[in-house]
């Protein structure tokens, strides 16, 4: 629900659980007052609003800005005509309407089903000719607030943004004397370990100047309360839905932190001539004041339910269970072997077999061929249709995975449009794994693309498509734009991916579309807006698939991670885990199989279908349920459950032998119920409990957990409840 008080200058904005208030002080600032639990009383005016100084960096404000007396590290930075860099972004009026707002060209969480969904728009004017529409989006169901904003240029002279968020958040110190900030970092196959630490005084930022969010931090962040935890403890969770370069930060002066958060500034400059206007991508905010996994499972919701696209959103449609020919074949194979490998994939019990890397004309290694998406004659004579159409007769839908953003050098594509790739005029071009990136900020560059990507999905029944981006953007700088522009081409090139992946969407919209970048190095909100779920890391090995989806699950949801079960030892780290921990991990996932199941035997094969039946049965759940993360991963093993709502069934993972034998207190059991529990195993099966457990026995003693014994061994159950 939103308030708006005009008379008394107070405005608020009210989710099931949480309120956001703002009040405009007799200047015309837009002030932050207060974020936190539900409150339907206006909080109190922070106390530097008094001090008879009016020093503006002391004050909580809403859109802080450069260059008259906030000291903060600017983030907004207007630079005018004349070169001076500053304005006063003044109250000029606030209005509220029923449904969520939308943003041409940006992904944003969507209007959905939520009925009570609304915006409040805020617009601030600075008097040399700048207005700011601040947009605020309630979820009141899932406890989510976003934000985005839109400047315009309502002067007669050029202004150039050399910075501008999405959104700022101020936290008095008076109201909060100490915070931890929490980022999500890591590496190629170690993506999103949760990273903690308390705010030091200063600016402490993740980001990324790649082009893309990389694997080395997330674009969500955290701050909390010393004490905070799982279950206990106030956090506030900001996602940015944007997939280039970003910044979020941290800056603790003696008035308190504020968060900043949007593109990072760096090589951003967007001139707006009179009348011109820009839109910053949206960030979406949820407080908890009962830890981290409320903040969590707000967060899933709202992801579930409003940003995925419709067609896949919550639990409306169940994923396929496919089998990915990558870690199978990588490079090497023909069509002969891809057959006898998708009937492999037929026998265990997928839907679609998935063709990765290598398919398409010279590609025999990572060092060409990228750019040139027709069959490659020597591995498949008839071509990506012969393949699908087989496929499809062996009883399995047809999947393809493409590069659309990249080009080697050895290619026909860039041998004719040298120019399509994103280099600097007279310095050397950086190949990574051998390629260059093309230009899509570039409209012409796109269509040539779209162009061979129509021509592929239209020649037979393509149900899915993995695209993939296996490099970071370097030598940024656009051979159609004039030097004045190039500071606009990082984030062209994310609204060019938008704009193709929406024509994607629009053109096919059956189409499944996985996102994926070099494993997890493009995991954020705005990719799920067109894709359902993201290849979450090219890790498939069990223990260290706890840590990456755990990390991951601060903001995500289970049913976006794309979740694979492979081989031992594994290709990455050589290491070897059990059927159920290799299981678990997938099963909490998209679930499907990256292994070469030809070389399977028929029994070995059989005993891959309770976990494919298992996925048949309780993927539902999975995708729609609520996450509980039980026992954090400690490099041994870790715990989770996902739960319906109503408590009424949950599936329950644990993975690792510290959990041998340990009861597992289950949060979301419901005393009024029992619980049966059905185990699955392969192998000698440890004892589950045999009768139904009552529901405050797994609240308050926990689930027992079998004996676990071997390398990883793993758990996964289903509980069912029985009323009373
Ligand atoms: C990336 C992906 C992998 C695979 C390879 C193919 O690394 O993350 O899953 O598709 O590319 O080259």
């Amino acid at each position: 629900m939103i308030y708006t008080d005009p008379s008394a200058r107070l405005l608020a904005l009210h989710t099931t659980h949480t309120s956001y208030w703002m009040g405009v002080d007799e200047t015309g600032r837009l002030l932050h007052l207060y974020y936190g639990p539900l409150r339907e009383t206006p909080p109190a005016w922070p106390e530097p609003y008094f001090d008879p100084g009016g020093r503006p960096d002391r004050l909580p404000q809403e859109w802080p800005c450069p260059g008259l007396g906030d000291n903060h590290a600017p983030f907004f930075a207007p630079e005018w005509a004349d070169g001076a860099i500053a304005a006063e972004m003044r109250f000029a009026g606030v209005k509220t309407r029923a449904g969520k707002y939308a943003l041409p060209g940006l992904p944003a969480f969507r209007i959905g089903e939520d009925p009570g969904a609304e915006t409040l728009r805020i617009t601030l004017k600075d008097g040399r000719g700048l207005t700011l529409t601040l947009l605020y989006g309630v979820l009141p169901g899932c406890d989510v607030i976003t934000r985005a904003a839109v400047l315009e240029n309502t002067g007669e002279e050029p202004v150039t943004l050399r910075g501008m968020p999405s959104a700022v958040l101020d936290f008095a110190r008076s109201a909060h004397p100490a915070l931890d900030f929490i980022t999500f970092d890591g590496a190629w196959a170690a993506e999103r370990t949760p990273c903690r630490a308390p705010v030091r005084p200063g600016v402490q930022a993740v980001g990324s100047v790649g082009g893309i969010p990389t694997h080395a931090h997330n674009p969500f962040v955290m701050l909390c309360t010393p004490d905070a935890g799982e279950d206990r403890g106030e956090c506030w969770g900001a996602a940015l839905v944007y997939s280039g370069n970003y910044r979020m930060q941290a800056e603790s002066t003696p008035a308190g932190v504020r968060l900043s958060v949007g593109i990072e500034p760096f090589r951003f400059a967007w001139t707006l001539a009179p009348g011109g206007r820009f839109i910053a991508p949206e960030a979406a905010f949820v407080y908890s004041g009962a830890g981290f996994g409320p903040m969590s499972r707000c967060f899933h919701r709202a992801i579930r339910r409003h940003l995925l696209p419709a067609r896949w959103a919550d639990m409306a449609a169940p994923r396929p269970v496919l089998l990915n020919s990558w870690e199978a074949c990588y490079f090497d194979f023909d069509e002969a072997k891809l057959l006898r490998l998708a009937a492999a994939a037929k026998a265990a019990g997928c839907d679609l077999f998935v063709l990765d890397d290598g398919w398409f004309k010279g590609r025999n290694d990572d060092t060409s061929s990228l750019g040139d998406w027709v069959a490659d004659p020597a591995k498949l004579p008839e071509g990506i249709d012969g393949l699908c159409r087989k496929v499809n007769g062996l009883g399995l839908a047809f999947g393809l995975w493409v590069e659309p953003e990249a080009v080697n050098p050895d290619s026909d594509l860039y041998r004719a449009h040298p120019d399509w790739a994103l280099q600097i005029p007279g310095r050397e071009t950086l190949a990574l794994r051998h390629q260059y990136t093309l230009d899509f900020s570039r409209a012409d560059v796109r269509e040539g693309v779209w162009r061979q990507l129509t021509a592929l999905l239209d020649s037979c029944p393509v149900a899915y498509v993995k695209w993939d981006m296996n490099r970071t953007l370097a030598n940024v700088y656009s051979a159609a734009l004039p030097a004045a522009r190039q500071g606009e081409v990082y984030h062209r090139y994310v609204l060019g991916v938008y704009e193709l992946q929406q024509r994607l969407t629009d053109r096919y919209p059956d189409l499944l579309v996985e996102n994926c970048a070099g494993g997890g190095a493009r995991f954020d909100c705005g990719m799920l807006y067109y894709s359902p779920q993201i290849w979450t890391s090219d890790n498939t090995d069990a223990l260290d698939r706890l840590m990456i989806q755990y990390g991951t699950s601060f903001c995500y949801p289970p049913c976006v991670m794309g979740a694979h079960y492979s081989t031992v030892p594994n290709h990455t780290t050589h290491r070897t885990a059990s059927v159920e921990a290799r299981m678990a991990a997938a099963l909490a996932g998209t679930f499907g199989f990256e292994l070469d199941l030809t070389a399977y035997t028929a029994a070995e094969i059989e005993a891959l279908h309770p976990f494919v039946q298992f996925y048949r049965d309780h993927g539902a759940l999975v995708r729609g349920g609520e996450l509980y993360r039980l026992a954090a991963p400690d490099g041994q093993g870790a715990a989770w459950a996902i739960a319906a709502a109503d408590g009424s069934e949950a599936v329950v993972f644990a993975v690792g032998a510290p959990l041998d034998g340990r009861r597992l207190p289950l949060p979301f059991a419901d005393p009024a119920r029992r619980y049966a529990v059905h185990a699955l195993y392969t192998g000698s099966a440890p004892q589950p409990p045999a009768a139904p457990l009552p529901g405050e026995t797994l609240l308050e003693q926990g689930l027992p957990l079998p004996a676990l014994s071997g390398t990883l061994p793993g758990y996964v159950a289903w509980l069912q409840s029985q009323e009373g």
